[in-house]
Order: structure tokens, then sequence, then C-alpha cells
């Protein structure tokens, strides 16, 4: 079967908070991690018919979707988990912020590896919690986790690890030595490790994800995985996530922190998902490969065509993040903005120097906005 992600959607006129944030100017957003495909046609089929049903009372999660997460978890990763230990949620996000707030108490720590996705560094203080930064050590052209370090920055306050894998700005796909060595300190210093795998299913280089919670029994039982359909079938507005949480206790006090304040997923979200996990792996599939495509475009011509401008190659997810000091601009993103192309300030990942573009979006639109970047830096 064939899939088109070529054609170039109009997004300019649908209240796209990616596309709106350039109003009436000549800018390519390529920041905020939506993608610009439409959605696979069983998505579409299940929301046209959830929508002509007409009725949208409060909804629970479909047997069936509970079904389709457990099987898939046991097809993907021979991981077995039990319906009871998915908790649905309107968002990864709010998840992070819960997990903040579920665990210790006010001016307790979470720690964090840095640059990551902004929520990861809000989420503490927000939470009347003392964030921890570690910075992520960069060696022969990858990012990885130093657990020495992380070990040092443990106190008898910290009580959180937010660990982002997929990673998030950087694009590494950790592996089972990186995961277990951090996980395992988590175990030895009772910290709850919440683990943000919501691009699990973007593997762009054809190994397997590994669940943090998989690694072992005791690593489980400190583990709370969040996973959603959002970011791999470009669903994010339609709100639907879930947590796994194996230990009843971490669930117990997860589920009371969120109760009467974070909202339950709404019947489209709920439809969308059914239908992403249950109906689209050849969509996905063709997805990751057009993805691998783009990405090899965008580490081509950051690296050989774009002086100043450098990248590691990316394992997972649909970001490049692109070093930009070389550049020598005050003010990278003015000055990519300026040449037409919108992307993310590394400095809000905890990232000085580089920037994040997405790449999930038509070829042509790509290399239009790389065209954009290679003739703003030409000219200077
Ligand atoms: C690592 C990570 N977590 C969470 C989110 C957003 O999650 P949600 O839209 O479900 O709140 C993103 C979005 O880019 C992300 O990259």
């Amino acid at each position: 079967m064939s899939f088109d992600f070529d054609t170039v959607f109009d997004r300019r006129h649908t209240s796209s908070l990616k596309w709106n944030k350039y109003k009436n100017r000549d800018v390519i957003p390529m920041w905020v991690a939506d993608m610009d495909f439409q959605s696979a046609a069983p998505i579409l089929e299940a929301l046209h018919k959830r929508v002509d049903h007409g009725i949208f009372g409060y909804t629970v999660p479909p047997d069936e979707l509970v079904q389709v997460v457990v099987d898939r978890m046991w097809e993907k990763y021979q991981w077995e988990i039990k319906p009871s230990w998915i908790v649905w949620l309107p968002g990864v996000v709010p998840a992070l912020h819960l997990a903040c707030r579920a665990f210790g108490n006010d001016g307790d720590e979470v720690l964090t590896f840095t640059p990551v996705y902004p929520p990861f560094l809000t989420g503490p203080s927000l939470s009347k919690r003392q964030l921890k930064t570690i910075p992520l050590h960069r060696q022969a052209n990858r990012y990885t986790m130093d657990p020495e370090k992380l070990k040092s920055e443990i106190t008898s306050h910290s009580k959180v690890l937010l660990l982002c894998n997929p990673h998030n700005p950087v694009g590494r796909r950790y592996d089972r030595q990186e995961l277990r060595d951090i996980a395992e300190i988590c175990v030895e210093h009772n910290l709850v490790l919440c683990s943000d795998e919501i691009h699990c299913d973007l593997i762009l280089d054809g190994r397997p994800h590994v669940p943090t919670a998989t690694l072992s029994p005791e690593i489980s039982a400190h583990t709370i995985t969040l996973m959603a359909p959002s970011k791999t079938f470009n669903v994010p507005g339609l709100n639907c996530a879930f947590a796994i949480i194996e230990n009843k206790n971490l669930r117990t006090k997860f589920r009371q922190i969120r109760k009467d304040i974070v909202p339950n997923v709404n019947a489209l979200g709920f439809s969308a998902c059914l239908a992403a996990y249950r109906d689209c792996e050849s969509w996905r599939m063709a997805l990751i490969d057009y993805l691998a495509g783009n990405k090899d475009i965008v580490y081509r011509v950051i690296n050989d065509e774009i002086p100043g401008l450098s990248m590691d190659d990316v394992q997972a997810t649909y970001l490049a993040w692109i070093h930009v000091k070389e550049l020598n601009s005050d003010d990278p993103i003015r000055f990519f903005e300026n040449a037409g192309v919108g992307l993310s300030d590394g400095k809000e990942y905890g990232g000085e120097g580089y920037i994040r573009l997405n790449f999930g979006c038509p070829r042509k639109t790509l290399m239009e906005g790389l065209e954009r970047m290679r003739s703003a830096v030409k000219i200077g």
C-alpha cells in the first residue's frame, strides 16, 4: 500500500499553533512538534464515524482500546501489563507535572538530564519542587546520560527523575545498558523514574525501543511510563495519552493528585487512539521511511552545505538538534525567522547555541526551508 506524505496542505486557516505563530508572514514553521501530514485514513474514518453519532457525553476508555494497548505492549516489547496499570490522560505534559507533585513534599528535588523538552524544566518549580539538571554527556558525536554525575547529584531530598527516551531534543534512542545504569540508580536511591516515551514509535534507525519499565521487576516498581499516539500519528490536538504504572502505591498517589483537576480524555481522542494503534501500523512504517529520508537530507544539508551549522545523527523523533555557535549570531532564531524559517530556540531546552528543527513535513516544504537557511547563511 502506498501512502501520501508529499502533499502540501494549507494549514494557515485552521488555528494551528504551529502555523499561527507566523500569521501574515512568509515564514515556514519548523518549530513545535507536530507534523504537516494528514492523519492516516483509518483515523479519519473513525473520527467521522464517532462524529456522525452526534452525542458527545463524558467518555470512559473503550474496552477494545485498553486491550489494544495491552496487546501492543506485549507484541512490541514482550511487556505484560495489566489493564489496571493504565491511567488515561489528556496529555503527557500534565503527567510530567503530576509526577513532580505526587511524590515527596514542597522543596524536594526533581532531577533531569539537559538539554530537554521545556516542560521537564518548568514542571518541577511549578509543582513547588526544586529542579536539578544534569548535562547530557556528548561523546563520539552522540549524547549519553552520565550515571556518575546523576549519583553525585542525588540527596535525601531527591524524589523523582524525569527521563526522556527517545530524547527530545537530541534524538537519542537510549539502549538497554544506558537505561539500566540510570534506572538502577533510581532503584538504589528510591527515586520515582518518570519515563516519557512519547516518541517511542518514531525510531528511525530500525533498532528497538526499550521501555525502561521492562528492564527488571524492581525497575518497573519504580517507574511511571508515559506514552501517547499523538506524536507518531499526528493527533496531538486530540489530547489522548496514558501512563502505565505497575506499582499500586505509585499509581494511587498519581491518580489522587490528578483527581478533579486534570480532565478525562475526550471521545474523539479515544477514537483516534484506537484507530491509530489498531489499524495504522503500515502507515506508521511508511511514515518512518519518509522521516528517515527527510532526516538524511537535513543531516547532509546542515553538515555539508551550511557553514557554521552542524548536527549529530537523529536515531529517533522528527527533530534535529543543530549546533549554531559557529554562525556567530547573537540571535539565531531571529536570524532564521528573517530568512523565512521558524525554529525552536535551544535556550528553552537548556541548550544555548543550538536550534531545533522539526522535519516532520512534506519534502517540498523541507527543501524550501533548508534552501532559505542556506541562502541566509551564504548572504550573511
Ligand atoms: C518528550 C515530550 N513529551 C511530551 C510532549 C507533549 O505531550 P502532550 O502534547 O501529550 O502533552 C512532547 C511534545 O513534543 C515531547 O516531545
